[in-house]
């Protein structure tokens, strides 16, 4: 469905009823990625799964984003939707760092977090030169989204996702394809430019499920050991034999676990 905002048009997949859960997407992916989890968990949730601007079939929008701008337009998306009540927020890589600018701005309206092979931490000196190189594959000839996709693909998934589920490999790299040069661009100067999270991780007082894979070979399961540490109302769980793509690597155990937690949620938001 497409959802016209201030000022630019926003696809989304909206589906079941009950406690609203967002799901982010991570870079440079979009909303199909959730795919495994919308109709399977639209029984006790309503699933909201918006692809972000220059993602997908919304508006290749040109930057620069911020990961502020990216929870905005959330914000904005869920306002136009109606979904008003307090929900969960399930953010994938980027899509936890737009999470985290999400709760920066508007806690009130997060029931819970579902941080999944994400980190809160901003870019090493090597990861800011490393966007900045992406950025310039982005945008050369003979670059694009294909470039991208080459480059990044054998890391998105657990070596043996990526040998053994050519099928999964070939959707994710139609994904990454289908990303706009703005998209991607946008997406790598907001990640460049992200603030550090670490400091507010203490501060969270909603509960949060932390999803990493065990063979996440692009952020290490330690960040995800330390970032379940910091936060009080907090439980982790590793699902083994996933890679960075935890949702699509381990769709049965990651879909259990997040009914759990939002069926949790749905309980402790009627105690409030
Ligand atoms: C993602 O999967 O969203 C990105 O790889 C995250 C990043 O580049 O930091």
């Amino acid at each position: 469905m497409h959802i016209r905002l201030h000022n630019f048009t926003m696809e989304v997949e909206d589906k079941g009823s009950g406690q609203p859960v967002l799901f982010i997407h991570g870079y440079p992916l979009n909303r199909a990625m959730w795919e495994p989890q919308l109709n399977p968990l639209a029984d006790v949730a309503r699933v909201i799964a918006p692809d972000l601007r220059g993602h997908g079939g919304s508006d290749p929008l040109p930057g620069p984003y911020s990961m502020e701008l990216l929870a905005d337009d959330c914000c904005a998306l869920l306002d136009a939707l109606g979904s008003t009540q307090p929900l969960v927020v399930c953010g994938l890589s980027m899509g936890g760092y737009v999470a985290f600018a999400f709760y920066r701005k508007h806690a009130a309206r997060v029931a819970g977090l579902v941080l999944a092979a994400t980190r809160p931490g901003a870019d090493s000196p090597e990861g800011r030169a490393n966007r900045a190189k992406a950025i310039e594959l982005a945008r050369a000839a003979g670059g694009g989204a294909a470039a991208i996709a080459e480059s990044m693909l054998p890391k998105m998934l657990a070596p043996r996702s990526y040998e053994a589920n050519p099928a999964l490999v070939a959707r994710v790299r139609q994904m990454m394809e289908s990303t706009s040069v703005e998209g991607i661009i946008g997406d790598q100067m907001a990640m460049l430019e992200r603030p550090d999270s670490t400091p507010m991780l203490a501060q969270i007082n909603c509960p949060a499920l932390v999803l990493h894979g065990a063979d996440d070979q692009i952020i290490p399961l330690k960040e995800a050991e330390a970032m379940h540490n910091a936060i009080k109302d907090s439980c982790l769980q590793v699902l083994p034999g996933a890679g960075h793509l935890v949702n699509l690597e381990q769709p049965q155990l990651f879909n259990a676990a997040v009914r759990e937690f939002v069926k949790l949620s749905t309980k402790d938001a009627k105690k409030h």
